[in-house]
């Protein structure tokens, strides 16, 4: 039995965990306000926010309904378009601001847009936007990345987003815009609703079964095998807390298997290592494919053009998996309660060939390690694609740099002035996807950039080495000419995004 509360109603359900939130809002709620465009997590139509309890307070997270396995509803506030709209019939701040500014047409696309900016108003206002990373205005409009419109034209609708996004319109977090309440009262009951139901829940845990398919965000399962994953029985491991956490463990980081993009994006512990993330990670997928995807679906998917497989393959991560172990309950269930790490296998090792991976089908990845970074570390990602927001990438690479902190480790009277300034790189790590059946860990590159002085020398003799450890084939994404050459500018552009003090000029060392 999977139970959740849908707008203002409690849901009890034993549908199969596997058929989506959106067929059960439309077609056993007759909800119809949500809209379904192509089922794959591209165009936005089906946006619905989820509402998750922590630390007392319930984040809301726009979604595609149409990739969400009713098993990851459990326990969680679902709201569609009927659940915002005020009992008197009048519109929502988001809805009055659509009007205002003409961000609607035919209509197919609005329901979409309005819960994308309805979640954005009721969360707090963003770290990256008190950083400055990105303008209130900015962060308004990129919270509707995930929605395609055919119709109306983006300007108008980015004009509503900006109508709420500047103070005093939202404050952010407090359920205020322009004066009016965002979503209805019965909000203001959701978080002990879903005490309450969690501590039932709590008595009431389901059995993970092991051997069988696991899902956890559901964005590649459900776009991959749809009628497959809606009918069978699953492990589902979105919302298990074991696995969500992003942890500082002084040698290490350890992020969980089930931590999404979003959680990384979020977490305290990547940004103080990471001052690029905001920008890097907005580069993957669009807000509500980050509020699923998780990284462990990322890595096993294997894709070769991962984005966050090449991220973690230039930070020399490594992968925590474990058996499912087969223990019998006394329902005579084999359980698969997540187990003591069995083993480690390092991320540059973990593919083996086109979708061929060195694990086997019954172990579930638990957790993602990378060694903390130290003194001067420097981390870049850069990925090209058709579009810019909410595409897979032509070509993908990664590098991070640990730097020489004081010189290089040679007695300095050897050296002349200029080479004793230079920056000098103690360990290098370089990936690059899109040119090769499996997401690459470029050794020989890396290898070679070890213990050298940053010069253009340097990077050019890397570039070169590169190129022999690619082998990109021509497709819909580009032809091998173009993935070669568009790899070698995207290895320069690291340098000059870490390097160069005015990016617009060559590498200044
Ligand atoms: C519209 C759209 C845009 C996208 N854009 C991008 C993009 O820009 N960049 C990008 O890299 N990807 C993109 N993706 C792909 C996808 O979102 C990511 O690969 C995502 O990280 C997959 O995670 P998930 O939790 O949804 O995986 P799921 O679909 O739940 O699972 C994927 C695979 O991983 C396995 N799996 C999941 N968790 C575990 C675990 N803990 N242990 C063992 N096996 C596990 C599942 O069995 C399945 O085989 C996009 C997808 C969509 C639908
Ligand atoms: S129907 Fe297009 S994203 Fe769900
Ligand atoms: S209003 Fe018609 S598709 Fe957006």
């Amino acid at each position: 039995m999977i139970q959740f509360i849908l707008n203002n109603h409690d849901i009890s359900t034993d549908l199969p965990s596997g058929s989506t939130v959106l067929d059960f809002v439309r077609y056993r709620q007759n909800l119809k306000g949500t809209k379904i465009g192509c089922r794959e997590g591209d165009c936005g139509a089906c946006t619905i926010l989820v509402g998750e309890l922590g630390d007392e307070k319930v984040r809301y997270r726009s979604m595609t309904s149409c990739l969400i396995p009713l098993a990851n509803a459990a326990g969680k506030h679902i709201i569609t378009i009927e659940g915002i709209n005020p009992e008197d019939g009048s519109l929502t701040p988001v809805q009055q601001a659509f009007v205002d500014e003409s961000g609607t047409q035919c209509g197919f696309c609005t329901v979409g847009f309005v819960m994308s900016l309805t979640g954005h108003c009721l969360e707090s206002v963003s770290p990256h936007v008190s950083k400055g990373s990105v303008s209130p205005a900015g962060a308004a409009i990129s919270a509707m990345d995930g929605n395609i419109c055919r119709c109306t034209g983006y300007k108008s609708i980015e004009r509503a987003a900006r109508l709420l996004s500047e103070p005093p319109a939202s404050a952010g977090g407090q359920n205020v815009a322009n004066g009016s309440r965002i979503v209805p009262e019965y909000f203001d009951d959701i978080c002990s609703r879903l005490s309450q139901l969690a501590k039932r829940l709590r008595l009431d845990q389901p059995i993970t079964r092991a051997f069988l398919p696991i899902v956890a965000g559901g964005t590649d399962a459900y776009v991959q095998k749809p009628e497959f994953f809606a009918e069978v029985e699953a492990t589902h491991l979105f919302y298990n807390d074991e696995l969500r956490s992003v942890r500082d463990l002084g040698d290490y980081i350890e992020i969980g298997a089930s931590a999404t993009v979003t959680d990384l994006l979020e977490s305290p512990v990547m940004n103080a290592i990471f001052p690029d993330l905001y920008k890097h990670l907005k580069l993957v997928s669009s807000t509500p494919i980050r509020n699923m995807a998780t990284i462990a679906g990322n890595l096993v998917n294997a894709s070769p053009i991962g984005d966050m497989t090449v991220w973690f393959l230039a930070l020399d991560a490594s992968i925590l998996v474990s058996g499912r172990s087969a223990s019998v309950n006394e329902r005579g269930d084999r359980t698969a309660n997540i187990p003591d790490v069995v083993r480690e296998i390092p991320l540059a090792d973990f593919y083996l060939g086109y979708k061929r991976l060195a694990k086997t089908d019954d172990e579930i990845v638990t957790a993602i390690r990378f060694k903390q970074p130290f003194g001067d570390f420097r981390f870049n990602f850069e990925k090209v694609c058709k579009r810019t927001y909410l595409d897979i990438a032509s070509v993908n690479t990664a590098i991070s740099l640990k730097l020489y902190d004081a010189g290089p480790p040679v007695p300095a009277v050897l050296l002349s002035e200029v080479e004793a300034t230079k920056p000098r790189i103690q360990t290098a790590h370089v990936s690059a996807g899109g040119v090769s059946p499996i997401p690459l860990y470029l050794r020989k590159t890396s290898a070679f950039l070890m213990d050298k002085e940053i010069s253009e020398e340097t990077i050019n003799l890397a570039a070169e080495i590169m190129q022999d450890e690619i082998s990109p084939i021509s497709d819909v994404r580009g032809s091998e000419d173009y993935k070669r050459l568009l790899l070698g500018q995207l290895f320069r552009a690291h340098f000059v995004e870490l390097f160069a003090t005015d990016p617009t000029e060559e590498i200044s060392l």
